[in-house]
């Protein structure tokens, strides 16, 4: 057993990351068993899953999309907000159930959860029925667990700086969009965040490595695919030769992918360079995920964030004006301790300047073993809550108006898959990341297709496919 130590999870050392190349486990021990996956959180999370589900699928087991019917339960789980703690410990008391019922039921919970100590040690202390643990930095040993489970529970989560992981097998989600990690960890320490400590320093894939997979990718027919890491922007500066993101970016993008993506940047390192690699590049997107956190200076500072108000709206300026049509959108919390309604009058502000595409917006969550957990705090929720409130209206006014800019265009959507809610229709996004509902025939489906936009909603676009060559 391995239990976590979120002062350990600190450490930013000055040992070598290790580069290694992995192989992959296969066995049919399971052959006939099913698995069920349930995966909270970003991303990040979404790429672990599709490399979680390549590790028990090369044991044997086959997916199920009904939770009571499977031998094994998968909980990938995701520590940023206390609401997603709350989430996975709700679902556990349905898997305590279910284990009562079905004796050989395997449960394991990975992902961030377990990289905070207190949780590890609630799940060693109040969940015995819990089978395996397991972290973000040994989602290698997950099918060697497996293997070798017994009656005694398993946790094994490590603390530390981190390596980095070659050769992963995935079995990706889509054939047409895929998530290529670019780095994994985080160096930023904002003092609300527990990033950091669940994911380790941060560590760069090698540039080689990075576009033999991209290579891979393209070859496979892959329209899309996006550079994941949690601050992108500082890609290659712990490599031993460094390497910019922008020179990682523009050499992705000479492969030839249709579509070129990346996320997420924060505002410190954006260099002019990357700017005008985005604006030169034209299967690099022009649509930028650049998260504000809060218009306040002062809170900015206690946050950790280095950059002002004005800064951030320089960097702003500077994308709308050099980039065309691009789209921004953003990530803000509310109720940071010591936020005033002065401080939030500022977020208001740089929203009303900013105008986004969209905005994530997030009550602060108070993080054990972060600073900002520790900090006075006296706002009152309701007050917090109302200063939400306020802000979502904003944001959804902004977003609102700039979809309905969009009704009476032709612009190219690629296509991804049958729409949900009718489906008669297929949906795919366009290259300014807008969700679309399409009116065309599910041939389309992996294409980019021009299309002309008809209704405008708050969170999507319809639209019928256009018979006219684009430029
Ligand atoms: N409380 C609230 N929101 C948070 N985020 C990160 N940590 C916290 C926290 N402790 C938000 C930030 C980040 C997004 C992924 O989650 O806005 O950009
Ligand atoms: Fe968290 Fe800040 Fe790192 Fe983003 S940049 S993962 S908010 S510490």
């Amino acid at each position: 057993m391995n239990l976590p130590n979120m002062l350990d999870a600190k450490v930013r050392g000055k040992s070598k990351v290790q580069y290694i190349q992995q192989e992959p486990l296969i066995s049919n021990r399971f052959q006939g068993k099913k698995y069920f996956i349930r995966t909270y959180g970003c991303q990040m999370n979404v790429h672990d899953s599709e490399e979680i589900v390549a590790i028990v699928e090369n044991l044997g087991f086959t997916s199920v999309d009904v939770m009571e019917e499977a031998d094994l339960v998968l909980l990938n789980t995701c520590a940023i907000r206390e609401n997603a703690h709350d989430k996975v410990f709700g679902y556990l008391g349905r898997l305590k159930h279910l284990k009562r019922e079905k004796k050989d039921l395997l449960i394991a919970i990975g992902g961030c959860m377990p990289q905070q100590s207190s949780v590890a040690e609630e799940i060693l202390k109040k969940h015995p029925y819990v089978d395996i643990v397991f972290g973000t930095h040994n989602i290698h040993e997950l099918g060697r667990m497996i293997l070798e489970k017994n009656e005694k529970q398993n946790i094994n989560v490590y603390s530390i700086e981190g390596n980095v992981y070659e050769n992963v097998m995935y079995k990706r989600d889509s054939s047409i969009t895929a998530w290529v990690n670019i780095m994994y960890g985080c160096d930023k320490f904002c003092t609300y965040c527990i990033v950091p400590y669940t994911r380790g320093r941060q560590r760069s894939r090698e540039m080689a490595q990075i576009l033999e997979e991209v290579r891979d990718l393209k070859e496979k027919g892959y329209q899309e695919i996006t550079l994941l890491g949690q601050n992108v922007n500082a890609y290659g500066k712990d490599l031993e030769e460094p390497v910019s993101f922008a020179t990682l970016l523009l050499e992705v993008s000479k492969i030839g992918i249709p579509r070129v993506r990346f996320v997420t940047s924060h505002p410190w390192d954006f260099t002019d360079e990357m700017i005008d690699i985005i604006a030169k590049c034209d299967n690099v997107m022009p649509y930028i995920h650049l998260p504000l956190q809060s218009g306040s200076s002062r809170i900015l500072k206690l946050m950790g964030r280095r950059y002002t108000k004005a800064e951030y709206l320089e960097l702003f300026e500077k994308m709308k004006k050099r980039i065309p049509n691009v789209a921004i959108t953003t990530d803000i919390i509310v109720g940071f301790p010591g936020e005033t309604e002065e401080d939030f009058q500022d977020t208001l502000d740089v929203v009303n300047s900013c105008q986004y595409d969209g905005a994530f917006t997030f009550l602060f969550s108070p993080r054990e073993g972060t600073p900002a957990s520790k900090m006075e705090d006296e706002t009152p929720i309701a007050i917090k809550e109302e200063r939400l409130h306020r802000l979502n209206e904003l944001i959804n006014s902004y977003s609102n108006q700039k979809n309905q800019e969009y009704v009476g265009k032709v612009v190219k959507v690629l296509i991804q898959g049958t729409s949900e809610k009718d489906p008669n229709k297929v949906y795919g996004y366009t290259e300014t990341m807008k969700l679309v509902n399409v009116v065309a025939s599910k041939d389309m489906i992996g294409k980019i297709i021009p299309v002309l936009i008809t209704d405008a909603k708050s969170f999507s676009l319809d639209g019928k496919m256009e018979e006219v060559v684009l430029n």
